[in-house]
């Protein structure tokens, strides 16, 4: 489906912005299930509050349980000290993971498209598993920034085969945090490495090499159904969202079925609960 200047400028820069890559339907029905599973949670009372001490264990906990599972995340800023949702419901969650395209009949089906499948494998996966899926909120006013990063500090194959499909589910501006990527920064080294260690999940630095900033960086401002796709090695980034609008995305990373997936991964799926691929 990519013309021959496509894939050159994926190789060149790491990633592709593919405008109008699902249609309005497909977007409202997404952004509709997301907020229906968020009006499904139950908060009986208030949450959960941990001591300093416990709570990085339990973090570390409700995410290697969402490998597999469907789970909502919600905005550091949305719960006081007393475990007080400090805003509605509907506007605290952070997110949705990590297990939605395998759980769930409404993100199966937007994520096992068959043009999705032809444009992985014309990015080269060979073999496809998708492994992680996330619905991020970027709510109005507290949605969180995302520092720099590149995926495959998280989804770890070697070779290196992570990409990510980034599906803009609203409008994505400056101003309501959009992503920004450092195009052709695919080409530099892996700089971080998080996982399962002796001591709990920690992010480990492998290289020196700063993050971008200025002029290397561009901001990607795109309308609902586009899609970006991007090199696992793609350092990216997103702002706060200080805006009144939120930000809806939702977002499916793959890696080649024929690389190793390593071991320290935060996200390993279970022997009777097998990452698959777009079939
Ligand atoms: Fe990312």
């Amino acid at each position: 489906m990519l013309t021959d200047a496509q894939i050159t400028q994926w190789q060149q820069d790491g990633f592709l912005v593919l405008p109008n890559f699902k249609s309005a339907q497909a977007v409202a029905a997404l952004r509709e299930r997301s907020l229906a599973i968020v009006d499904g949670l139950v908060l009986n009372g208030t949450l959960p509050v941990f001591s300093t001490r416990d709570r990085q264990r339990v973090v570390d906990a409700a995410l290697l349980d969402s490998a597999d599972q469907v789970h909502c995340f919600f905005e550091e800023d949305a719960i006081d000290a007393e475990g007080r949702l400090q805003v509605p419901k509907d506007q605290a969650v952070n997110k949705i993971g990590h297990a939605l395209h395998d759980r769930d009949p409404v993100f199966e089906h937007f994520s096992r498209d068959p043009l999705l499948a032809e444009l992985a494998r014309d990015l080269g996966l060979e073999r496809t598993l998708l492994m992680q899926s996330m619905l991020i909120f970027k709510q109005p006013r507290i949605g969180g920034q995302v520092n720099w990063h590149q995926d495959a500090s998280f989804l770890a194959t070697d070779p290196q085969s992570v990409i990510g499909f980034w599906f803009a589910l609203e409008d994505a501006t400056r101003d309501n945090g959009c992503l920004w990527v450092e195009p052709g920064g695919h080409r530099g080294p892996l700089r971080e490495r998080y996982g399962r260690t002796p001591h709990g999940l920690k992010m480990e630095r492998l290289d020196d090499t700063p993050w971008p900033s200025g002029a290397a960086t561009r901001p990607l401002e795109v309308g609902a159904g586009t899609l970006v796709v991007f090199d696992g090695l793609l350092p990216h980034a997103s702002a706060v969202n200080l805006s009144a609008q939120s930000r809806m995305a939702y977002t499916l990373h793959a890696v080649d079925a024929g690389a190793t997936y390593a071991a320290r991964n935060w996200l390993q799926r279970s022997a009777d609960f097998p990452a698959r691929g777009f079939a």
